[in-house]
Order: C-alpha cells, then structure tokens, then sequence
C-alpha cells in the first residue's frame, strides 16, 4: 500500500537580514512536526525556502551598496546565512525554495496571468496607504492611530496604476472556510480574522507595484511587478512543480498540505492564499497553523529595535538538541512567550540534565556495575509485581496514545509534557526500588535486580523513541547507550513494553546532557556576543584605587578654540583650549586617525589639566583630552569624549 503522503511548509523567510531566535523557533516547530510525520511512517514533504522580492529588500541592497541579488545570494547561501543555520539546526528540509528560482518566477508570472485571464485580476488605480516594512496595503480605515495594525509604524501614501485582485468576490467563501471548518488553528485566530478583516468587508487587494523594480515582472504589462505576497505566498505550490517543469509533484498527492506560521502573517494566509487557490480552482491547504512569537522583555524581537537572540551563539554553546527541545518544551505553541537565556539554562539543567540525563546515566552504569553491561535472559517478567511496577509500565506502555494525541493537535509541548511525566516517574521508581540495596544480596536480590533496571531501560526507550523528532542526534546516543536495535527506535515499537531486548548490550557512554553552571554560561554568552558583533571591551581592572588618590586627578570641561594637524605627524593633532582660567591651554592628542581638525572646533570636551607638561614633535602638551575606546573587528576605534555645550569651560568633573 502507498505510504499516506503528508506535505508540510514553513514560511518562506525575508533574507533581510541575520535570522533570530524567533525565525528559528518557526522552523524548528515545523522540522518536529515534519519528523514525527515520518516517525509515524508517513511519506513527508517538508519545504522551507527565502522570499527574496519587494522593495524592502531593494532598499536594503541599494544602502549596502550591492545588487539585490547580490545582497540575497550573501544572506541565504553565505557564511552563517539561512542555509548555514538550518543545517546546524538539523533542520530536515526535503526542498528549500528561492523566490528568485527561474522556475518560480515563471510559475509566478503564469498564475498572475490565469488569475487576470479568468477575470479576477483587473487593473485600476492604487490609492491608499503602504507599510513598507510589511510590504502591505492598507486602507484609512484598517489603520490603528493612523498607522499600520500589524507593526505600528508610520505608513506612506500610496498612489498608481495597479492591477487588483477581486478578494471581496471570495469574501463569502473564506468566512465559511473560517468558521465552519478546522482549517485555521488555533481557534483563537478564527475569531480574530473574522472580527479583524471578514467583518469589516473584503476589499479587492492591490496585486502589483510600478514603483520599483524589484519584484516578478508581470509579462504581459512591463513596468508593473507583482505583489511581494502574490509572489510569496505561491511558492507553496510552485515548489511542487505548479506550472512549471522543474518538479512533478503537484497532481501527485501532495497537495493540500499543512502551513505553520507565525501569527502575524496568519491573516495572508488564511484570506488571500486560499481566495488564490479559489481563483486557481485549486484545494486549500488542509490547514494553517498560527503559532505565537517569542517575545524578549515582553515585545517583539527586531533588529531595529537591537534585540535579538542569535540562535547560531545558543546552538554552539548549548548543543543543537538542547536548543530544539527547549523551544518546543517552553513554550505552548499556539501562544506568545517570554524567552529568555536563564530560562533556557534552567530547562537543559531540569529536564535534560537531571531527569532525562541522570535516568539514562544512573541506569547504564548500573548495568554495567552489577551485569557487566548485559542483563540476563528473562529479566523482563516478574511474577509478583507490585505495584509501582505496574505503574511505570502502564503510564509508558500508554504514553504513546497520550503523546500522538498532543501531536497531532499541534500541541508539542504537551506531547512533551507526557514523555516528561514518564521520565519522572522512572526516577521516582529508581528511588522506590533502591538498586544499590538490592545489589548488597546480589544472590537473593540479583533477579529483582536485573528486572528493576530493564523496567528502567524500557521505560527510557520508550520515551526516546518518541524524542526522537525533538532531539534526533542525543537519541541515537540515548539508543546506542541503552542498546536498543532498529527495531526497537520505530513508531510501532513505542507502544509496545517489552520491545527492548532483555540481554541488550548496555554501555553507559558519555554524559547526553551535561548541567550547565548558570553564572559562567550567561558570562560566556555575554563574551559571545560582543565576539560575534565584531567589538571587543578591555577588562575591568582588579586592582583598586583609593578615593584620595583618584581625587588628585583633575578633570575639567574645555573648548576647543582652534585645532590643527601636527606638521609631519599622521597621528598629532593640536588644540588651543579654553579651560576657564582665562589662559589658553595647548594639549597634543594622537587622534587625527578618527578626527579632521575643523570638525573639533567649538566642540566641549573633557580633560585631565594636572600630568605634567610633555614634549611631543618637538611641541608642549599640557595634560590629556579623555576618549572611550573598543576594539571592532580587531581595529581600534576612539570617540572623544564629547559634553554638553551648556557646561561652561573650567567645570571640575567630581
Ligand atoms: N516572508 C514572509 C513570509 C512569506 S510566506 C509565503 C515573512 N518572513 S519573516 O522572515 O519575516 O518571518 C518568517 C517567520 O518567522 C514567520 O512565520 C514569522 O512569524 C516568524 N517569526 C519572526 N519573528 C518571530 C518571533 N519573534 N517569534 C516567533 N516567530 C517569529 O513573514
């Protein structure tokens, strides 16, 4: 029989810049689900990819000085760029998609035309309001305070020649789709689509731009581009070969597949795509899934506002499945959260450290302490069970009904939940059976002994199997430690207690996941950042000073009167000074490197006026002007140390 077929997609990504904590939350979600899919024994399509077009990303390119094709080509195929980040992820993409792809292109262009052939596309006259950021239209009345309702920020006055789409025609259609099926999940996004944009009235979409360049051509009417989002959102379908050659895959069952999303692009998703899909005379996707956003210090990460969390820094110091499972483990996902580094330090610690960690290491070691490594044949039954025995085996022998339950309602983190309870419930029966007592009397208590820990394995297989989408590489390590064989890592097997082999040959390896120190890894993190942003700070001096002797240093405001280069010296340059004793002050300064001298004139400065006077090309100086220094890709940079032109020469710094 065909195996089901199962075609899965995350949201194709801007390449506008580095990705984030949050982008890789989406991807990793939709990675998960991908793998569990196949775990079950689905055929899986999984496609992620970068939607390359607009004017953001054409402004963008044009400030950085290179074409916008350069500019993508850097971010997606580059070092540390998209590509980069999904492998280190172990992302399992079957397809990753370009919007600037010649095939999608074309495919792009093709479903413009059906669209305009079969009438609803027609050409008219954009007037309105644009959020380039967003790169959405808007009317005055979906604007919140006059600016855009998606992002808040100021949007532009938009007016030309358009094509546009007729949305309003499907108005009917896709508030059915909303409200009397389960496409749109989480049922909270239902309420907020119809309440947000079906209620106020569909209006048809502006679906193509003249004023830039930067975009699908529409070839039957040069100068005009398509819509970022018309183009975007087909990838969907054009990556499957949708008209065009490149694949084959559209009529073969794939389509309609499941879209993951981020909340805010939930409305694009729900209301134009399937209103195109409706216009192609195409199936909806099965479903669209709008998860919540991590959130830093309660709002969105953007790099506008220079908070965002490098995922490339966390996976190199946490490990790549620590960083996984505390995504999926955190936070529910249908709904914002807070992230935050100590959580995650907290969470490897707790679940990965300390329950699941020290399950399978106390387990292993203890096999190969009192069994060599092989426990002996028959040590799976035990004809007087009590009743925590019977405890463990019940909630693992069911925890895969329990956790496909969770899955399959887009609910990862209670599926986890549920592998969790088990997992602690192994360690409670650890404590309740106290191995190390019964090895005492390994004559009389051996067979107790060796049933005790294969319950133990049992119960950690049982769990790893169904870890496996979250932590793929730690659970083939899980499974090499415990010993269990291909047939025991399968779908089928994780329902059934028993299926690891009682004399399985068990080797307590290294650590999977070893605790964090908080205090030094929040230190690291700190140093990895400056590290990644190029800039580098001296170290703090340990050494103390006394106030008195910090009190003979005197500091005072001065102004710069007149300054000028040093003849034959690069560095020197010299300041006449104002410093409030009515007397002009010379001081020498090694900064021409970072300052032109007419640039200083007039400015309010800072120096130390009591070192004594030095000689330098032959000039006196008397006393040092006071700059911040760092290093930023290895170069020095200098700023002087400028004050507010309100402070009147000669003020003492205290
Ligand atoms: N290019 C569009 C999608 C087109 S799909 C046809 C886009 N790209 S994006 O790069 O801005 O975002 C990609 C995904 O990352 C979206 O699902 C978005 O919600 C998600 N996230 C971006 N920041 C996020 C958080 N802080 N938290 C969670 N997900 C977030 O939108």
């Amino acid at each position: 029989m065909e195996k089901q077929k199962f075609y899965i997609t995350t949201p194709i990504y801007y390449p506008s810049d580095k990705l984030h904590i949050g982008h890789t939350y989406c991807t990793v979600a939709t990675d998960v689900l991908a793998r569990y899919h196949r775990l079950l024994g689905e055929d899986v399509m999984f496609l992620t990819g970068t939607d390359e077009h607009g004017q953001k990303i054409g402004d963008i390119a044009a400030a950085a000085g290179v074409t916008p094709q350069e500019f993508v080509d850097r971010i997606v195929e580059g070092p540390r760029g998209i590509k980069d980040l999904w492998k280190l992820m172990n992302i399992s993409n079957d397809r990753f998609i370009r919007t600037t792809d010649n095939y999608h292109v074309q495919s792009v262009q093709r479903i413009f035309k059906k669209m305009h052939d079969n009438g609803d596309i027609y050409k008219g006259t954009y007037k309105g309001k644009y959020c380039k950021p967003c790169e959405s239209f808007w009317t005055e009345s979906q604007l919140v305070d006059g600016k855009c309702p998606d992002c808040g920020r100021e949007v532009q006055d938009a007016e030309e020649e358009a094509y546009f789409f007729r949305l309003s025609k499907y108005a009917d259609k896709i508030r059915d789709l909303l409200e009397n099926t389960d496409f749109l999940e989480p049922r909270s996004r239902v309420h907020e689509m119809v309440r947000n944009f079906i209620d106020p009235g569909l209006e048809d979409l502006c679906v193509s731009r003249t004023s830039f360049s930067w975009g699908v051509p529409v070839d039957f009417d040069p100068g005009h581009v398509v819509y970022v989002w018309v183009d975007a959102l087909s990838n969907y379908i054009t990556a499957l070969g949708y008209e065009n050659d490149r694949y084959h895959d559209y009529e073969k069952g794939w389509w309609p597949g499941v879209n993951i999303v981020g909340k805010e692009i939930v409305r694009f998703h729900s209301i134009i795509w399937p209103a195109m899909l409706m216009s192609l005379g195409e199936p909806v996707p099965k479903k669209c899934f709008g998860h919540g956003w991590l959130l830093l210090d309660g709002g969105k990460m953007s790099k506008s506002k220079g908070n965002v969390v490098d995922p490339y820094i966390l996976a190199e110091q946490f490990g790549v499945d620590a960083l996984r499972f505390f995504l999926m483990r955190t936070f529910p996902f249908g709904s914002d959260g807070n992230f935050s580094n100590e959580l995650l330090i907290q969470t490897i610690n707790t679940d990965l450290a300390n329950d699941l960690g020290n399950l399978v290491s106390r387990t292993t070691a203890m096999v190969g302490k009192y069994f060599g490594g092989t426990l002996p044949a028959g040590c799976g039954t035990w004809a007087e069970e009590v009743s925590f025995d019977k405890e463990l085996k019940d909630l693992a022998g069911s925890l895969r009904e329990r956790y496909a339950a969770e899955m399959d309602h887009f609910a990862p983190h209670k599926a986890l939940e549920e592998v969790f309870k088990v997992i602690q419930r192994a360690n409670k029966y650890i404590d309740e059976n106290t191995p190390w007592t019964l090895a005492k009397d390994m004559e009389a208590n051996g067979p107790r002994l060796a049933h005790v820990l294969y319950n133990l394995l049992e119960a950690a297989r049982i769990c790893g199997v169904l870890l496996v989408p979250f932590m793929p590489e730690s659970m083939d390590k899980l499974f090499a430690q415990i010993g269990a064989d291909e047939s025991s890592r399968t779908w089928d097997s994780a329902a059934r207690w028993g299926g690891l082999s009682e004399t399985a040959a068990v080797s307590k390896g290294e650590n999977l996941f070893p605790r964090v120190d908080m205090d030094k890894a929040l230190e690291e993190l700190e140093a990895a950042k400056q590290a990644e942003s190029g800039v580098e700070l001296e170290p703090q001096l340990a050494e103390k000073v006394d106030f008195d002797t910090f009190c003979k240093s005197d500091f005072r405001v001065v102004k710069v009167k007149a300054c000028e280069a040093v003849k034959k010296s690069e560095k020197l340059l010299k300041f006449t000074l104002d410093d409030g004793t009515g007397v002009d002050r010379q001081i020498l300064s090694g900064i021409h490197k970072w300052y032109e001298p007419e640039d200083l004139v007039g400015k309010t400065l800072v120096a130390i006026v009591n070192l004594p006077p030095r000689k330098m090309m032959g000039q006196e100086s008397n006393g040092m002007l006071i700059s911040a220094v760092h290093k930023e890709k290895g170069e020095e940079v200098l700023h002087l140390l400028m004050v507010d032109d309100g402070i009147p020469a000669g003020a003492k710094l205290c």
